[in-house]
């Protein structure tokens, strides 16, 4: 089945809106895990105006499922990474204005940087995930700096309507066919939520989804629990993965 690894940025958002204790991340990780979430995934940016150090460190220590980082490739990033030893890295391009990450990683022309960093999380154990844009040349750049997955960027597909929808999601299909070809695991993240998500499970062997907004939305209504619990039978309902 295709696992569900879920974004806790948002609640590391709320807490720093007022430099308070809550809501906590660890403690809403905690019952991610309980309400089936599969991973936690979370993202120390540069700018830390989110998840801080100490949470990575404390989640670390407590949660019972895999932890995703989601960073940069910077020295600084990876070194605290080396440190902490996430199950997994994320790689993804970071700009300090954006909202969210805009677009995919360009593998392609910053082959030798990415496989010198590459490089120092593999010796750690870490896995490595390259977040993307649907494209075969990064998917083959992907394979050769040593990636295991690729998570491919859904965003495009998640904003957009009708004809221009079922063109980028032809696209995200071809693209985890022709990576899947290549020997890599491929997951998917970005914009995914309770309806649009149903068309990405329809992908073959497809490793993982990556959510975050819309589970940290749907949980000021509901509870998380429940926010998770719902992705998650929608997950076991239309999963089109025997993993
Ligand atoms: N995957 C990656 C690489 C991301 O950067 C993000 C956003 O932090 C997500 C998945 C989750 O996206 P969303 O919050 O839109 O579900």
């Amino acid at each position: 089945m295709v696992k569900l690894g879920v974004n806790i940025d948002h609640v590391a958002t709320v807490r720093q809106a007022r430099l308070a204790k809550d809501p906590d991340p660890v403690r809403c990780a905690l019952l991610v895990e309980l309400a089936g979430g599969d991973g936690i995934t979370v993202h120390l940016r540069e700018d830390r105006r989110h998840i801080q150090e100490r949470d990575l460190i404390l989640l670390r220590e407590t949660i019972n499922t895999r932890l995703n980082l989601e960073m940069a490739a910077t020295d600084e990033i990876i070194n605290i990474a080396l440190k902490n030893k996430p199950d997994m890295c994320t790689l993804v391009p970071e700009k300090r204005k954006e909202l969210t990450t805009e677009g995919g990683l360009n593998v392609v022309d910053n082959m030798d940087y990415l496989e010198k960093q590459i490089d120092k999380l593999k010796f750690a154990g870490i896995d490595i995930s390259l977040f993307i844009d649907c494209d075969k040349k990064q998917i083959d750049g992907a394979k050769k700096v040593g990636a295991k997955i690729i998570e491919l960027h859904t965003g495009c597909y998640a904003n957009s309507k009708g004809k221009k929808k079922a063109e980028e999601l032809d696209k995200i299909i071809s693209a985890a066919n022709y990576a899947k070809n290549c020997g890599l695991l491929v997951s998917a993240g970005h914009g995914l939520d309770y309806q649009n998500i149903i068309d990405i499970l329809q992908i073959e062997g497809l490793y993982e989804v990556n959510i975050g907004h819309s589970i940290i939305a749907r949980s000021v209504y509901i509870g998380l629990f429940e926010a998770v619990k719902t992705m998650k039978e929608i997950i076991i309902t239309y999963s089109k993965t025997n993993l």
